[in-house]
């Protein structure tokens, strides 16, 4: 294979002119943008978000912008590699900082795209998935998947804070984004019904001939099972570290069909260095201290904090104190696609 291929400037400014005149351009001069060797070439970059930055801000937000005006009022975690303002932290990965004050309601929509909610701060907050009303309490995992109409309340006295992670920059290149509104939604007697019928991991409840699952019976996963299990699995773990995988309690396959979640426990003065991934990540701090080196860049990191990584960086986690840790990842996306890998660092 040619190392160099031909530029554009070597070809005639007639032949390039009548090109662009006739609405089509030489791929040899682009291809190895586009397909380069070995590799992807990523546009995104490390970014790390101190959450002691982010909640001033936030709440000065709150001051500034009613909710009505605002409808969401999120802070979006740009990725440094597109820059302040875009709306993604990675390739597939949109991040936002969402913060509702007591006694707002976010209007029930649905759209396209799907989102989790992961809660970081404030008690009182609820989502309303589906007519299912589910609390969110502090480390919850909280899913609205794509389709699934959605609105949030909060009963509480103190603001509440969550961290979405949503696949809409998928959505979005594939002209495919859109949303739709509508009334709050009449809540089910049953709430939060998931954490009811699926009490007990390898239990699921028993069905009726012809009554199928619902396509996500389990919408929250409440951080205090999720910590318990990392604890215990943590014990017998051949490297030190506990992961545990989000995943749908009936079909065991991952919790939405675009994105990933990893709980992490890193215990404290423990180091983690995972083989190179084709998935891009971002990781929030529920709790902990620690630093990370990403590509060479040296984060460190407390409770609340949020930092990505792009598709293969070399990460290396290593923990002061004990950590637990969310992993959004686009590992299920690049599986249905066929091209996940891992490789030696
Ligand atoms: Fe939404």
């Amino acid at each position: 294979m040619a190392e160099q291929l031909g530029t554009l400037e070597e070809l005639p400014q007639d032949y390039r002119d009548a090109m662009t005149e006739a609405g089509v351009a030489p791929l040899w001069p682009m291809m190895r943008n586009v397909l380069p060797h070995g590799k992807p070439n990523p546009t995104t970059r490390p970014g790390y978000w101190n959450y002691e930055n982010l909640r001033p801000l936030l709440h000065r937000a709150g001051e500034l912008t009613p909710v009505e005006k605002a409808e969401r009022r999120v802070l979006v975690l740009s990725d440094p590699g597109r820059g302040a303002g875009a709306m993604q932290a990675t390739a597939s990965i949109y991040l936002g900082m969402q913060l509702l004050l007591p006694g707002e309601t976010a209007p029930a929509h649905v759209h396209t795209p799907s989102a989790v909610r992961i809660i970081v701060e404030g008690k009182g907050g609820f989502t309303v998935v589906d007519g299912e009303r589910l609390p969110m309490e502090e480390g919850d995992l909280v899913l609205t998947p794509g389709g699934d109409w959605h609105d949030h309340g909060h009963d509480g006295t103190e603001p509440v804070v969550w961290l979405d992670a949503l696949d809409l920059p998928l959505f979005y290149y594939l002209e495919g984004s859109y949303a739709t509104e509508g009334p709050l939604q009449a809540q089910r007697n049953r709430p939060d019904a998931g954490q009811v019928e699926y009490l007990s991991s390898g239990l699921v409840p028993s069905r009726k001939l012809g009554a199928g699952a619902r396509k996500y019976p389990m919408v929250r996963y409440p951080w205090t099972r999720t910590e318990a299990a990392l604890r215990e699995v943590v014990k017998y773990s051949d490297d030190g570290i506990a992961e545990l995988d989000y995943v749908n309690p009936e079909t065991g396959a991952d919790v939405l069909p675009t994105m990933g979640f990893t709980a992490v426990m890193i215990p404290a003065g423990v180091k983690s260095a995972p083989p190179l991934q084709s998935s891009s990540a971002a990781f929030h701090v529920v709790k902990g201290r620690g630093k990370t080196t990403i590509d060479g860049q040296v984060f460190e990191w407390g409770p609340k904090d949020t930092f990505t990584a792009p598709v293969f960086a070399e990460i290396t986690h290593e923990a002061s104190e004990e950590s637990f840790l969310v992993r959004v990842h686009d590992r299920p996306l690049q599986e249905k696609l066929g091209y996940y890998e891992e490789r030696a660092r």
